[in-house]
C-alpha cells in the first residue's frame, strides 16, 4: 500500500495536528477514586498507549506516581510539552517512547495499577497476546490493569475494513481520522473486535481474577447527525497474583 499512513505512521501524524484526545476519560477517574482510597506518591501508576498524556496527567493530580509510555515518538512529544504546563508535573524520564509489545522501558514487578485505554484493540490478538505478558510483568503482585475493547457491535466495525487476521482488520479512513479525511490522506488502523467470551478466555489465561463489563459511551453522539454514533465497549479489570 503507497501513500498510505498505518498504524504507527497515522498516530505519529496525528500528534503533530490539533485532532486530539483532549479530555481524561470521567470513568478512569471514578475508578481510581473508587479502587484506591489513599492515593499518594507510593502508589505506581503506569499508563501504556498514553498518547498527549490527558489521563495520565489527571492520575497525577490525584496524587499517583506516573509513568507515560507510547509508541509514537510525537504523541510522547505533545505529552512533554504538555507536562512542563500543568500543576502536578511528571518526572520528564518517566515519559517515554516503547512499544506495548516489545520490552518495556520501566521496572519489572513495580505498577500498582497499569491502564490502557482506547489502544489494546488496536493491536492484532497475537500482539495482545505478548502485550498482556508484558503488562503482567511490570504490575506488582496484587496489581491490578484496567483496558478497554471495541465489541463487535461497535459503529467501528461498521466501517470500511480489511481483514489482516483472526478477529483483526485495517479500518480504512474512519470518521475519527479527521485530519486524514480534511487532508485527503488515506489511512489503515488495526482494530480487532473481540466478543465478551473471547475477551475471558484470553484474559483468564494471564490473571488470576478478571473482571468485563459491557457499557455504552456516549462520546460520540450528536444530535445533528442522523447516523447511530452509539460505541458499545467492553470495560476489563484484571488483578495480577
Ligand atoms: C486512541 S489513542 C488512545 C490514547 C489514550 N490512551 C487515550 O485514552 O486518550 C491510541 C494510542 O495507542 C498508541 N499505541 C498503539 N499501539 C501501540 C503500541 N504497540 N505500543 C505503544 N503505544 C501504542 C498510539 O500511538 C496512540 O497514542
Amino acid at each position: 500500500m503507497d501513500n498510505i499512513l498505518i498504524d504507527k505512521e497515522y498516530w505519529d501524524y496525528m500528534y503533530t495536528t490539533d485532532i486530539q484526545l483532549r479530555y481524561p476519560n470521567e470513568s478512569l477517574i471514578r475508578f481510581l477514586k473508587s479502587n484506591f482510597r489513599e492515593i499518594n506518591k507510593n502508589l505506581k501508576y503506569l499508563d501504556l498507549g498514553c498518547g498527549n498524556g490527558t489521563n495520565g496527567f489527571m492520575a497525577a493530580n490525584l496524587g499517583f506516581d506516573v509513568y507515560l509510555i507510547d509508541y509514537s515518538a510525537s504523541a510522547i512529544d505533545e505529552a512533554k510539552r504538555t507536562n512542563t504546563s500543568i500543576d502536578n508535573p511528571v518526572s520528564d524520564n518517566q515519559i517515554v517512547v516503547g512499544d506495548i509489545v516489545k520490552e518495556l522501558p520501566v521496572p519489572d514487578d513495580y505498577f500498582d495499577v497499569v491502564v490502557s485505554l482506547l489502544t489494546l484493540y488496536h493491536l492484532t490478538q497475537e500482539q495482545l497476546g505478548k502485550a498482556l505478558l508484558n503488562i503482567k510483568r511490570k504490575l506488582k503482585k496484587g496489581g491490578v490493569l484496567l483496558c478497554d475493547f471495541t465489541s463487535k457491535e461497535s459503529i467501528l466495525f461498521k466501517g470500511t475494513k480489511e481483514k489482516t487476521g483472526e478477529g483483526s482488520y485495517y479500518l480504512k479512513n474512519e470518521h475519527w481520522m479527521t485530519t486524514s479525511r480534511d487532508k485527503k490522506i488515506d489511512t489503515a488502523i488495526t482494530c480487532s473486535f473481540y466478543d465478551e467470551d473471547e475477551l475471558r478466555m484470553i484474559f483468564d489465561k494471564h490473571f488470576s481474577k478478571v473482571k468485563i463489563v459491557k457499557s455504552q459511551s456516549p462520546m460520540a453522539m450528536s444530535l445533528d447527525k442522523d447516523e447511530e454514533r452509539t460505541d458499545p465497549a467492553y470495560w476489563i479489570m484484571a488483578k495480577n497474583n
